[in-house]
């Protein structure tokens, strides 16, 4: 078998995204009561894979990824705050995250607060994630996982282009149910055509 002809760009010192409504920086310490503010919402827990969250929550699950850039290594991931540059409030935060080096992909992943809701905030966000993911770290697939009663997570993957490549029947034991699992995902070459 010869050796995968992909290769990761370096991770970039600093990362700041910057688009029309909102900024994506690596989260960090003085983040967290605004991140807790949402991810403490059992609604928005609901299709996460953890229970409603406090401060010292997050810290202890991700606090190793505060201020990181780098995809790689053990646990490796980017988990970048989206502040709107309206008021430079946090109103969610994303994953780039689950590196497969050889394949060149990666998985993304978003929480939003439901106070930002409804105006295309996240569509704007998350966008810039998968900009981010193919330009500067020169990932060429990428791939969200989600489970199809999550109605607004479905919508966005939609809106955003990505293809639904599989759908996973009661693929896990989730908060109390067996529940279906889809796969979306774009690749970068599909990501930087033109529309039409
Ligand atoms: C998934 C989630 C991020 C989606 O949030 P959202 O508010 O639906 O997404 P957006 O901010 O992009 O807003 C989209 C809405 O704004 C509207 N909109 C207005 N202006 C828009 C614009 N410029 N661009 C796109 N949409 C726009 C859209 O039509 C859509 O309207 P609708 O709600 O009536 O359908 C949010 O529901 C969430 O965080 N959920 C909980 C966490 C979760 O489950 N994460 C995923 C696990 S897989």
């Amino acid at each position: 078998m010869s050796a995968s002809p992909f290769s990761l760009k370096p991770a970039p010192d600093r990362l700041d995204v910057r688009r029309e409504r909102v900024r994506l920086r690596p989260f960090e310490e003085r983040d967290l009561d605004a991140m807790a503010a949402y991810r403490g919402d059992a609604e928005v827990c609901r299709y996460l894979p953890f229970d409603p969250q406090t401060a010292d929550d997050i810290r202890r699950r991700n606090g190793a990824l505060m201020g990181r850039t780098t995809l790689e290594g053990e646990n490796g991931g980017v988990m970048l705050a989206v502040e709107r540059l309206d008021d430079d409030v946090v109103i969610g935060d994303l994953v780039l995250f689950h590196l497969d080096p050889a394949a060149g992909s990666a998985e993304i992943g978003w929480v939003m607060s439901p106070a930002a809701s409804g105006r295309g905030l996240a569509t704007e966000a998350v966008r810039a994630l998968v900009d981010t993911a193919f330009e500067v770290y020169g990932l060429r697939r990428l791939v969200a996982r989600i489970d199809p009663d999550n109605a607004r997570s479905v919508a966005l993957a939609e809106r955003l282009g990505m293809r639904r490549e599989a759908h996973f029947v009661e693929e896990d034991w989730f908060k109390g149910r067996w529940s279906d699992l889809l796969v979306y995902a774009v690749l970068a070459r599909e990501w930087d055509a033109p529309a039409g």
